[in-house]
């Protein structure tokens, strides 16, 4: 088998931003700056580093952004008025509040706190519901992401057997459901696995293309796919190695076992997670057009 393509959430991001780039501006000079309100509550170090890289893309684009850091202890009644504070804030017309959450909160409840309108993550159960409807308004992130990968690089999904390794809110229901909508790239005959799947090889070796969202570092070998798939890899794990930081990035699927056995891949930095990012200024910069324009 020849090199499989490597599939760059990287290279499309740019496009991406490149696209928005003028929405962004004829929203400034109307008078509306996109605002993003994102909640971290606590200190956990992966949460900081995705917060930062955020806020760091949305100042690069001239957006506005603003993170709100909260105790590790607050209660959930003062998170959810000041979630509600937020609801009421015209500057910011989309509203992040970032996973997991400490555990004595109830992340449902805090997301149903959110304004459906300013959800920009997609994950209030109004956004889940249109989205399973098939008349979507914000669409999570990272699913989002991985069908403007597949779209970019000419990857049609339709007619093809999906199969989805995890059924999280957040991505591996999502992207199931998006695969299986009735319309152009789409239509795809969907598998969803999860830990409570018998055997996970028997449905992968039937992918077509396989999505990969389990948070279990190089689960996915060469064994579990068949010839010519393509493998949208979503997880971000680190595993500690002996580098000046301690640890590396890997995903779900171990990359050197599959890479000469399938036709294309995302790649583990720079697949899949830059893509979630770009697919949140998008969300914002909708959000804002929505709102402005009534
Ligand atoms: N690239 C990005 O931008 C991005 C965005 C979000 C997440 N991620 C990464 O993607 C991965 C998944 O994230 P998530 O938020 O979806 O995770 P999650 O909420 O922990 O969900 C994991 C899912 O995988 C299933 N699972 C776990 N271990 C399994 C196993 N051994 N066999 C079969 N199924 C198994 C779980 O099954 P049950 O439902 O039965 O428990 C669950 O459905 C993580 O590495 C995360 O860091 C990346």
């Amino acid at each position: 088998m020849t090199e499989a393509l490597i599939l760059s959430g990287k290279t499309v991001s740019h496009e991406v931003y490149n696209t928005l780039q003028s929405q962004i501006d004829s929203l400034k000079s109307s008078g509306c700056t996109p605002g993003l309100a994102v909640v971290l509550v606590g200190d956990d170090p992966a949460s900081n580093v995705y917060v930062n890289s955020k806020a760091r893309r949305f100042n690069k684009l001239g957006l506005f952004s603003e993170t709100i850091r909260l105790p590790e202890d607050i209660g959930e009644d003062e998170l959810l008025s000041k979630i509600q504070e937020l609801n009421n804030d015209d500057r910011f017309h989309g509203i992040l509040v970032q996973m997991p959450l400490p555990k004595h909160l109830n992340e449902a409840v805090i997301i149903e706190a959110v304004n459906p309108l300013k959800d920009v993550d997609g994950f209030h159960p109004e956004n889940l519901g249109r989205l399973t409807a098939g008349r979507p308004r914000f669409v999570p992130c990272t699913p989002k992401g991985i069908m403007r990968i597949l779209k970019h690089y000419n990857i049609d999904p339709s007619g093809k057997h999906v199969v989805v390794l995890g059924r999280s809110n957040i991505v591996g229901r999502p992207i199931s459901i998006l695969m299986s909508l009735k319309q152009t790239f789409s239509n795809a005959t969907t598998t969803i696995c999860h830990s409570g799947t018998a055997d996970i090889p028997y449905h992968t070796l039937q992918a077509d293309i396989l999505i990969a969202a389990i948070g279990v570092p190089n689960f996915v070998t060469s064994s579990h796919i068949k010839e010519g798939a393509v493998i949208i890899d979503v997880g971000i794990n680190r595993v500690e190695d002996d580098s000046e930081k301690g640890y590396r990035l890997v995903g779900d699927v171990y990359f050197d076992s599959v890479n000469e056995k399938v036709s294309a891949i995302t790649p583990v930095p720079g697949g899949v997670g830059p893509m979630t990012i770009a697919m949140l200024v998008e969300n914002t910069v909708e959000a804002a057009e929505r709102l402005v324009s009534g």
